[in-house]
């Protein structure tokens, strides 16, 4: 299939009581597998590049990567630009074929907020691409995003309904207790926040730092109407384990024998077998061809 839109991709998500998984990659081996796992779920999946992984990869070479393996299967994909701070670089994803960005001006005053992804939203709509911004700040670290755990914000309920109706985008990221990378200690979700949240806004909503949420969180978040869950350090984590698994026995070998593809394949499938995982707990099982 053609990439879809985050729009496209979120529709019905609250009212059918699912949300799609939203996964990080860093080169084509975990992007294959996150793809792979959509396919063998038939669920939807949208792959999310941070502006550093954008760099590792190239950009038109991402595009053209994510482009050709949802072409090759038959479930709904989306390419998203993950927490993105650079305005020029958001601009040429949009032109260039990403169906989603996220436009990250959280650090910024609530005001300059507003005016700057209505000023990416407004950009977007000429191309048919979608736009997720965030109210309120996580803590902890994603790729080039770092925000010290005493920076951290929660959303404010109050700030959604402007922010959500002045923008024009097309799904809002919130902060309701979790945080970017492997916790300390288990997170503590605030659960009256998110509802007053959802009573707020129809905006279909994302949970950031799914990384160590307890499956419990997860599914509670999605009961009470999350439409987006992003997942990402521990994709890294599985799939440096995996190689790390057969790395000495390969380099063991005669060097005529050795095969890169020895180290990626299992790789490839342990996110595979991973993102399988995180895909029936957010309910998204089966909801590739929901029209
Ligand atoms: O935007 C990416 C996500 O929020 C991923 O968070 O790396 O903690 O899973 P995580
Ligand atoms: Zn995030």
């Amino acid at each position: 299939m053609s990439l879809v839109t985050l729009k496209e991709i979120l529709a019905g998500t609250r009212e059918n009581h699912y949300a799609v998984g939203a996964f990080n990659f860093s080169c084509p081996e975990d992007a294959e597998g996150i793809i792979m796992a959509g396919v063998e779920k038939q669920a939807p999946v949208i792959l999310m590049v941070s502006m550093n992984a954008l760099k590792y990869n190239g950009l038109k070479a991402t595009i053209g990567m994510i482009k050709g393996m949802a072409e090759a299967v038959d479930i709904p994909v989306c390419l998203h630009l993950d927490h993105a701070t650079d305005y020029d670089l958001i601009k040429e994803c949009i032109r260039e074929g990403f169906t989603s960005v996220m436009i990250d001006a959280s650090k910024k005053p609530y005001e300059e907020n507003i005016a700057d992804t209505k000023m990416i939203v407004e950009y977007a709509k000429e191309y048919g691409c979608s736009v997720e911004a965030e109210l309120g700040m996580l803590g902890g670290r994603e790729e080039n995003v770092v925000v010290e755990d005493s920076s951290a914000a929660m959303t404010n309920p109050e700030d959604v309904p402007r922010f959500v109706e002045e923008t024009g985008i097309d799904a809002l990221a919130v902060a309701i207790g979790t945080a970017h990378g492997f916790y300390k200690a288990e997170p503590k979700l605030d659960f009256e926040r998110l509802e007053k949240i959802t009573k707020l806004t129809d905006c279909p909503l994302v949970l950031h730092g799914g990384t160590g949420v307890p499956e419990a969180d997860f599914r509670r978040c999605v009961q009470m109407g999350m439409s987006k869950i992003n997942y990402g350090t521990a994709i890294k984590s599985v799939f440096v384990g995996a190689v790390a698994a057969v790395a000495a026995e390969e380099a063991a070998k005669e060097p005529g024998k050795q095969d890169p593809r020895n180290l990626l394949r299992p790789a490839k499938k342990a996110v595979a077998e991973h993102v399988g995982e995180k895909i029936d707990i957010y309910g998204s099982t089966g909801k590739a061809n929901k029209n």
